[in-house]
C-alpha cells in the first residue's frame, strides 16, 4: 500500500511507534512548516581534523554497507519500518546505486542509529559543488530508545575518522534550522558552521539564498 496520503501515513506511524512518538513527530511538521525550510550547512577539512579526545563510547560499534546485499533483512526492516517503508525501501536502493555508504551504529548489539555518506556528490542538488574527494553526509538517525546519549555525534566523529584515513578533502552536512536535536549534536563534533541558506520556488522559478545573499 502506497502511504502518500498524510493521514494514512500519520496512522501507520501512530499504529508503529504510539502516540507519543507521534505527536512529537507531529510538533517537528509543525515546526517545519512554520520555520520554513532554511538549512544551517557545516563543513570540516578533513586534513585539519582534531585529534579525538576520548576513544567510543563503551558498547558502541560502527559499521559500514556499501552493497544493499550487505544489509541484513533485520536491519533494513527496522530501518525502512520508521517512517514509510515504501520510500525508504526505494532510497535505500537509489543510494546504494549511486555508491553511497550507510553507517550504522551498535548500542550493545543492537542497531541503534546511522548515517548515509556519498562521495563526489550529492543525492540532491546541493549548495556547494563537491569535489571529487568532498564528501556529503546526510540522512542520519537515531532511534528513539537510543536518542540523546551522545550516539549521533560519535557516530558523526567515526565517519569523518574513516573518511580522513582515506585521505578525502572536505565533509559537508546540513540540518534545517527548526531541528534542535541536530544542531546541538552537530556541536559535539569537529564539523564549523559554514552558512545559512534557503531554497523555494516563486512562480515556477526555483530561487537559493545563500547567506543572506540570492545565488
Ligand atoms: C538528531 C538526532 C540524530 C540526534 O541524535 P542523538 O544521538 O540523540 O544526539 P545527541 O545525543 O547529541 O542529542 C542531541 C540533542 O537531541 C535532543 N534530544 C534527543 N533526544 C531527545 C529526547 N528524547 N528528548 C528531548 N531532546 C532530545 C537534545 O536537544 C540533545 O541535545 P542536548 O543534549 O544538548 O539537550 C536524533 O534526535 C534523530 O534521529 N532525530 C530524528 C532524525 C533527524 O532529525 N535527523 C537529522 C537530520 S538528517
Amino acid at each position: 500500500m502506497r502511504l502518500w496520503n498524510p493521514v494514512a501515513r500519520a496512522f501507520s506511524y501512530w499504529q508503529r511507534h504510539g502516540v507519543a512518538a507521534t505527536l512529537h513527530r507531529a510538533w517537528l511538521g509543525l515546526g517545519r512548516a512554520v520555520g520554513g525550510n532554511g538549512l544551517v550547512l557545516f563543513s570540516c577539512d578533513l586534513a585539519m581534523l582534531p585529534a579525538r579526545k576520548n576513544g567510543p563510547t563503551d558498547g558502541l560499534e560502527f559499521e559500514r554497507k556499501t552493497r544493499e546485499a550487505e544489509l541484513n533483512s533485520r536491519d533494513r526492516e527496522q530501518i525502512v519500518n520508521f517512517w514509510n517503508p515504501d520510500v525508504t525501501g526505494r532510497q535505500i536502493t537509489e543510494r546504494f546505486g549511486k555508491e553511497a555508504s550507510l553507517w550504522l551504529a551498535r548500542a550493545d548489539g543492537q542497531l541503534a542509529g546511522y548515517g548515509w555518506t556519498l562521495v563526489g556528490d550529492t543525492m540532491e542538488p546541493h549548495y556547494v559543488s563537491l569535489g571529487r574527494e568532498d564528501v556529503h553526509l546526510f540522512d542520519f538517525l537515531v532511534f528513539p530508545d537510543f536518542r540523546r546519549r551522545g550516539i549521533n555525534p560519535t557516530l558523526v566523529i567515526h565517519i569523518l575518522e574513516q573518511l580522513a584515513g582515506e585521505g578525502r578533502k572536505r565533509a559537508f552536512i546540513e540540518a534545517a534550522e527548526w531541528n534542535r536535536a541536530q544542531l546541538s549534536s552537530l556541536r559535539r563534533t569537529p564539523f564549523q558552521k559554514l552558512g545559512w541558506a534557503r531554497k523555494g520556488g516563486l512562480l515556477g522559478r526555483e530561487r537559493v539564498v545563500w547567506a543572506g545573499q540570492e545565488l
